[in-house]
């Protein structure tokens, strides 16, 4: 056990002793480091403009990530490489390419953003996922950051002017020097602080965490901090014990067996991403616009179930295709449907000395499935409703309908009796209309400063609408046809 964090910052091995538990990256590095290029415009993961690159071992050689370092607890870059904006020139001072493009194309005006622009861009420009460069792919790569005063034009002429052709032995230089950084990390032991700041643990394995979780259950479990850290920053919430599950081995698989998907909790969502969309490609839209970048290089699919929130992207398109979730403690392993995790608003289904392992979820190869975000906005944006639609055909009558929304009750929530004016009848337009009308006895939705009672009632009734016009297409009124692989 070791009780020191230890990683490296712009090339200089850090350790801090006694790490606080919610200590964001962010305040060590202005506040403990004197390194104020990051900015903090907002302290909840909106704005971008505390962006720094985190690297760290990927399967295919070292990756580069942006995330948001105002909600990122220091720990949990533990054995991982940093780059922030203040170490992004050149060993000689020239500027990196991405900041001199920044200049060149008159791409920052008061400057706030600028740093989370650029470490977003330098996330890209190092990251071989990205090549080679695409419009559409910045695009998403910068949806998480904000600038208030440029215009988006001039930064966006940067990129291009920077990402298009890039110089490898750059790219190459800093790979060595950060692959080496992670190596020279690798074999220390588990973290485990017990300090006079708390207590901050993070465990390698399952068995590793389960025991923690069983010797500290008032412990908070982190895995990405997108929502534990506006708890802290925000919500002005101290935790005296925190258990990190980023580096426990078998919470970051994903496998597949017998038709069905494993997905271990602590996977980031942009690694599920792939995975999630091939076999289901509805989901593309939704996770495309899940958070902003930095945020899904963080959250995590099991972040984003545990959290029991009403409106969290992930459970009602799990819960519409048939996914189960796997529970674990130290004594013993259980399976739930994921509709039940939900018991009510604030309230799941998960003992003390228990953790969420793993999602479930089947390989449906007939049926047809969609999924819908409605928000205000189409990026980095919470849902004010959402939807997952999974039905199966046998010739042209409903079969099975499973459906599921949030936003429209406290938990995510099946829609019963809707599903029963489908069961069983023709699909047809009148039959949908029917179950639109049956979407009252399901639901009666708050009114929120995302959307109105009345307007969600609506939109839900509407997405039904859309699901069949979506799906009715002469083929599929022929056969049963896949919309899922
Ligand atoms: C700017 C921004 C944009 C966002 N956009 C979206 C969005 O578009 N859609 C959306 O759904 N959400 C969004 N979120 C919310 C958040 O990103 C997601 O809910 C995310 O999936 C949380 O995952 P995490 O790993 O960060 O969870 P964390 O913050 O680490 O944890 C969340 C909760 O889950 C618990 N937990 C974590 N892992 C486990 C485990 N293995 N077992 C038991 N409990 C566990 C924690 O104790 C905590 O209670 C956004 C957040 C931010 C800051
Ligand atoms: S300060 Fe706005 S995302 Fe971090
Ligand atoms: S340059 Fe002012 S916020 Fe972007």
């Amino acid at each position: 056990m070791r009780s020191k964090v230890r990683f490296h910052l712009n090339g200089e091995l850090h350790e801090v002793q006694h790490c606080p538990p919610t200590l964001t990256v962010l305040d060590y590095l202005r506040n403990e480091c004197r390194l104020t290029g990051s900015k903090e415009g907002c302290a909840e993961g909106d704005c971008g403009a505390c962006t720094l690159i985190v690297a760290e071992a990927g399967s295919t050689g070292t990756e580069y990530l942006a995330m948001n370092s105002c909600i990122l607890f220091l720990a949990a870059i533990d054995g991982k490489s940093l780059i922030s904006v203040d170490g992004l020139a050149l060993g000689d001072g020239a500027l990196h390419p991405v900041q001199a493009a920044m200049v060149e194309q008159h791409g920052s005006q008061c400057g706030f953003c600028t740093p989370g622009f650029v470490m977003s861009l330098a996330a890209m420009y190092q990251d071989h996922d990205q090549q080679p460069y695409s419009r559409e792919n910045l695009n998403l790569n910068l949806a998480g950051n904000l600038c208030r005063c440029t215009g988006y034009a001039p930064i966006v002429r940067a990129a291009e002017q920077s990402l298009v052709s890039r110089d490898s032995t750059l790219v190459k230089e800093l790979d060595q020097r950060v692959t080496t950084e992670l190596e020279f990390l690798e074999s220390d032991p588990p973290l485990s602080v017990e300090g006079t700041n708390g207590r901050v643990f993070a465990p390698r394995t399952l068995a590793q965490l389960l025991e923690l979780r069983k010797n500290h259950p008032l412990a908070t479990l982190v895995a990405g901090a997108t929502d534990v850290g506006l708890w802290v920053n925000k919500d002005l919430q101290t935790f005296d014990t925190v258990i990190h599950t980023g580096a426990v081995a078998e919470l970051l698989e994903i496998s597949k067996e017998n038709e069905l998907i494993k997905i271990g909790a602590a996977v980031r969502l942009r690694d599920a991403l792939p995975e999630l969309i091939r076999h289901y490609p509805s989901m593309r839209d939704m996770l495309e616009r899940f958070g902003g970048a930095q945020v899904r290089n963080a959250g995590t699919i099991g972040g984003n179930i545990a959290n029991g929130s009403p409106i969290g992207d992930m459970p009602p398109a799990l819960i519409a295709l048939g996914a189960r979730l796997e529970l674990h403690s130290l004594e013993s392993r259980r399976e739930i449907v994921l509709e039940d995790f939900f018991i009510d608003y604030g309230r799941q289904d998960l003992k003390p000395d228990e953790v969420v392992s793993a999602v479930l979820l089947p390989i449906h190869d007939d049926g047809q499935f969609a999924c819908y975000k409605i928000s205000k906005r189409p990026e980095q944006d919470i849902s004010a409703l959402c939807a997952g639609i999974f039905m199966r055909l046998d010739r042209d009558a409903i079969e099975e309908a499973r459906i599921c929304f949030g936003g429209m009750a406290g938990t995510p929530s099946r829609a019963g009796q809707c599903e029963k004016a489908l069961t069983g009848k023709p699909w047809r337009r009148d039959t949908f209309e029917s179950a639109m009308q049956a979407l009252k006895e399901d639901f009666t939705p708050i009114s929120d400063m995302r959307a109105s009672a009345a307007y969600r009632m609506r939109v839900a009734r509407n997405l039904l609408l859309r699901f069949f016009i979506e799906h009715d297409v002469p083929e599929r009124r022929m056969q049963e046809t896949s919309s899922v692989r």
